[in-house]
């Protein structure tokens, strides 16, 4: 794991300007401070969608199975613990009698937790899972399912990837199943920017846990010397690129040794490493991003505050 962090590490802190991508967030400590960021109070995201899948999941079902053959498969991108799929599995055993599950993650506890808690509460549905990268995933995703397949990306994992990244991820999907196939995408919508920038700067200091967590995790698995109170959490709302941006402010001019590197970056007080932006959608941009990626938008939901929507596409 040390190897594959290490040029990314490299290569983030030797640009201009200083970024790290957001997917070295989630080592084991990473991953468990994001499950308490998901029941944050300021952190809606999670809440608001979950809303949604229990209001349309029978909906949602339905939709992707019309004019199937045969049964429809779910299978899902970055899964994690997958506790908001288990309303949709509901739905589609309700459906079906029984179904199949292919939840695709690189974290091996994430994935045994969900295959664990479903074995125990939905007996019915055959658990497939994948442990390892999208774009590993999609190509071997052909043998576990086809285009009777419902892909879910939820949870606004879509917001943490360039336009262009995140439309070579769904095209993939579709280059992978087959004309037909239905994604369900989560999307975070515009709003306030107070009511942003408080979902990623909480009172309890958490997701400010979950940025630093990074240079800790540098410093464990590279030899890294960051003081993490020389380093400040910031997050900003980008109004141009519409999207949250999370940084790591150095309060002071320094240097910081990372052993393993042989890399000893410097540091102006006031610079800052970006390590994660979060996009904010409105609905031209969702139209776009799926056309561009050969879907064809057919449903929206909302919850009923309308902070978060979740999309029903399928492959052209
Ligand atoms: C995983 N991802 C959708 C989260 C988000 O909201 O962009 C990650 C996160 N970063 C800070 N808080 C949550």
């Amino acid at each position: 794991m040390s190897a594959d962090i290490a040029a990314d590490v490299r290569s983030g802190l030797l640009s201009v300007p200083k970024a790290l991508p957001p997917h070295l967030f989630y080592d084991d400590e990473g991953s468990a401070l994001y499950e308490r960021i998901t029941e944050l109070p300021e952190y809606y995201l999670t809440r608001a969608e979950r809303e949604i899948l229990e209001a349309h999941a029978t909906e949602i079902v339905a939709l992707a199975a019309d004019g199937l053959d045969g049964a429809l498969t779910i299978v899902e991108l970055g899964a994690g613990s997958a506790s908001k799929t288990e309303v949709l599995l509901r739905a589609l055993v309700a459906r079906q009698g029984h179904g199949s599950y292919v939840p695709i993650d690189v974290s091996p506890a994430a994935i045994d937790h969900a295959r664990r808690r479903l074995g125990a509460v939905l007996p019915e549905v055959r658990v497939t899972p994948l442990i390892t990268t999208h774009e590993e995933a999609l190509r071997t995703l052909k043998r576990h399912a086809g285009p009777g397949s419902l892909v879910l990306f939820i949870g606004s994992s879509v917001g943490n990837f360039e336009d262009h990244e995140a439309s070579a991820i769904l095209r993939g999907v579709g280059d992978a199943l087959g004309p037909g196939t239905c994604l369900l995408l989560g999307t975070d919508l515009r709003k306030s920017p107070d009511v942003l920038v408080r979902a990623y700067d909480d009172d309890a200091g958490v997701t400010a846990a979950f940025n630093k967590n990074l240079l800790r995790r540098i410093n464990r698995e590279l030899g890294g010397h960051f003081d993490l109170e020389r380093f400040r959490h910031v997050a900003r709302w980008n109004e141009a690129a519409s999207r949250i941006e999370m940084h790591l402010e150095s309060t002071v001019m320094q240097e910081v040794a990372i052993d393993r590197l042989l890399l000893c970056p410097r540091f102006e007080a006031g610079e800052t490493i970006h390590t994660e932006s979060s996009i904010k959608y409105d609905l031209p941009r969702v139209r776009a991003l799926l056309g561009i990626a050969g879907f064809r938008l057919d449903h929206t939901f909302h919850d009923q505050a309308r902070r978060f929507a979740l999309h029903l596409a399928r492959a052209l």
